[in-house]
């Protein structure tokens, strides 16, 4: 993970390192059933405080590496490459769910190429019904003055939450679910996130991601990789995102690694195929407030 140094000069490594040294030295003592998460959350509560600061900034304090306002050309660069035509095979009944939408931009592009459907990535002439979903409420003029011109049972704006605080009930069922730079690179539980997406998710609909910073299935690892998102498997040994996602039941999952890009990033295709879905639970070790923030999750046995 990424090299923060804390305010007693150590990083990340330094403290795992007294930390695991105050773990042997518990059991020393004979409490050898101390297991370290117990250990873990007053750390854990400090970086969700940091971590819903950066959500709940505003104006000039709104982190320059925070981007809340990509546009639909950019959803087309940074997801795996069957996105684009997943968007235009969408009909006037069918949904689109955007999670993590930040300001919105992506479906405010979509919807403005009816007027100028020659943009990249633009979807057909019949447009779907869209849910941008954000924690925080980003909304623009420019999104409320859409909402008003096409009519909000076309585009919705849902902010107040994270998704795993929604029921089917309440967003109902997706076609087609997005997500750039939002939950999937940003929750503290992995695991219930991508259940919760599948769960939202049409038997034959498809679900499009990417994470940055992690071990790529189809790349070796470079010298020098600051990681963001590490997973381990029961017994501590490294497990790939992809590797993880595989074991879903219910799901074909298609990665594309892309070792060249700033940071190592996974782009990452999930088709639900049948409504048994069963994803393996992970744990979460460490994490570090960020954007995208730091994350070490292990693998339940
Ligand atoms: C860096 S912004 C990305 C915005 C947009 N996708 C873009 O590329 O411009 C992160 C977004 O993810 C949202 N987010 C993070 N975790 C989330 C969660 N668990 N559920 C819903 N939204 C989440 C934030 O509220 C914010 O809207």
């Amino acid at each position: 993970m990424r090299s923060v140094k804390s305010s007693l000069g150590l990083n990340i490594a330094h403290m795992r390192l007294v930390f695991l040294l105050i773990v042997i030295f518990l059991q020393a003592l004979g409490l050898g059933t101390v297991r370290a998460q117990e250990l873990a959350p007053p750390r854990l509560d400090e970086e969700f405080r940091k971590q819903e600061k950066i959500y709940r900034s505003q104006g000039a304090d709104v982190p320059s590496g925070y981007v809340i306002g990509r546009g639909l050309s950019e959803y087309a660069e940074l997801l795996p490459s069957g996105f684009c035509d997943a968007l235009a095979k969408l009909g006037s009944s069918d949904r689109w769910l955007d999670i993590g939408a930040g300001s919105g931009q992506a479906i405010l592009d979509y919807y403005a190429s009816e007027a100028a459907p020659s943009q990249k990535c633009s979807g057909s002439a019949q447009k779907a019904r869209a849910v941008a979903l954000s924690i925080e409420d980003r909304r623009t003029d420019k999104w409320r003055e859409q909402a008003a011109r096409v009519g909000d049972d076309r585009i919705r704006y849902l902010s107040g939450k994270r998704l795993r605080q929604y029921s089917v009930e309440e967003l109902g069922k997706f076609q087609l679910i997005s997500d750039v730079y939002g939950g999937f690179s940003y929750t503290e539980d992995l695991s219930q996130f991508v259940a919760k997406v599948l769960s939202f998710l049409e038997v034959g609909g498809a679900f499009y991601t990417l994470v940055p910073g992690v071990h790529l299935e189809h790349a070796k690892d470079k010298l020098g990789i600051l990681y963001l998102t590490e997973l381990e498997d029961a017994v501590g040994r490294p497990e790939r995102v992809c590797s993880w996602l595989k074991k879903t039941a219910c799901t074909q999952v298609t990665c594309e690694s892309k070792s060249d890009w700033k940071r190592p990033t996974e782009l990452i295709n999930i088709r639900k195929v049948c409504s048994d879905v069963s994803v393996p639970r992970l744990k979460l070790w460490e994490f570090e407030a960020g954007y995208p923030p730091g994350r070490r999750f292990q693998l339940e046995p």
